[in-house]
């Protein structure tokens, strides 16, 4: 018997470090930069005057799949700011030895990169998309806990866990009668990252809700995923991407109190539709006849469109 917490995070270390390919058309799931490279580049451009502003700054990538938005990142400065590239490093932390064996693979042109097994110290930004949301949540209702059994049942225990209690004291979620997940990892993490950034960002994107929206998931968020298919059966054996939305209402509190001023939070849509690179790809492309330019601009589209509202961008600093 242990937690759902403990469950999900097996489940997942297992999923990403088997050698089968997880990403895009032959694998479960499509994240943005697995779709075009207007989603790295709109990063880049999103933060290159911020990070004009550090003598050698460091950007670093939770979760960095098949490291498809480090290269484009990187070709993006490298073309347009070569000194600025030439001063950067980029630092990928990741825990899959299968994916960091892609990742080198991807980046063997790029001699700044090099990949960390902690989060230390740096100025500059740290920056994910869709790592939040592979992290282990405890999942709680009223005063009980979900344990999985070793039949693979859920089975409710009484809620021991004082680290949660606070949680969902600091959060306003005490007495409420429907499934919660706590995310300790994600409020770890955020710490880590508070605590490793001496001056600089933080990006994240990914899927999530807020506490007000918090009514519309009754039976919670975790969710799997095989072939691109929603699978309801998260406890059979097969491999699948099992993850859970993440809480942005407890990233921008508990990233307040750890001293993470937030500067914007808003759809992935608002985001990109804010970014002039972004913007004058989306432009060219659709002056473009060729069937390429086609398909990318209908990928372009997607990001906007069927993943725009759906993922959300938290943007925080420290220190400036
Ligand atoms: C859904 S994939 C996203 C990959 C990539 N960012 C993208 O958008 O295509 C999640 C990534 O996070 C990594 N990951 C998940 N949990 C992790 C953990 N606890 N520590 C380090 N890496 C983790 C996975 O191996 C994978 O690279």
């Amino acid at each position: 018997m242990r937690s759902f917490r403990d469950y999900m995070a097996e489940r997942v270390r297992k999923y990403y470090s088997s050698p089968k390919n997880r990403f895009a058309g032959g694998g479960d799931f499509f994240t943005a930069p697995e779709l075009d490279r207007a989603f790295g580049e709109a990063i880049g451009d999103f933060l290159y005057h911020r990070l004009k502003e550090f003598e050698s700054p460091v950007i670093l990538e939770l979760g960095a799949g098949r490291g498809l938005m480090a290269r484009d990142i990187l070709s993006f400065y490298r073309e347009k700011d070569r000194e600025l590239f030439d001063r950067l490093t980029y630092r990928i932390y990741e825990f899959s030895p299968t994916l960091i064996d892609r990742q080198r693979q991807t980046l063997k042109d790029f001699p700044n990169v090099e990949w960390v097994d902690e989060i230390t110290p740096l100025e500059g930004v740290v920056l994910s998309n869709e790592f939040f949301d592979a992290l282990p949540v405890h999942v709680v209702k009223g005063e009980k806990e979900l344990y999985i059994n070793d039949a693979g049942e859920e089975v409710w225990l009484s809620l021991e866990n004082e680290r949660i209690r606070e949680f969902l004291k600091r959060m306003g979620y005490e007495g409420l009668e429907q499934r919660i997940e706590v995310c300790l990892d994600c409020i770890e993490f955020l710490e880590k990252i508070t605590r490793a950034l001496v001056k600089g960002y933080h990006l994240l994107i990914d899927y999530g809700y807020t506490s007000e929206e918090l009514y519309k998931f009754p039976e919670g968020t975790v969710v799997g995923y095989e072939k691109h298919k929603l699978r309801s059966d998260i406890y059979s054996e097969e491999e699948m991407d099992i993850s859970a939305q993440v809480n942005f209402s407890a990233l921008i509190e508990y990233g307040r109190d750890f001293g993470l001023k937030t500067v914007l939070f808003d759809t992935q849509r608002n985001f990109l539709a804010s970014i002039p690179h972004f913007l004058t790809q989306l432009e060219t492309l659709s002056f473009e006849e060729s069937p390429e330019a086609l398909e990318r601009l209908s990928r372009l589209k997607t990001m906007l469109v069927s993943m725009g509202d759906r993922f959300k961008v938290l943007f925080q600093s420290k220190g400036l």
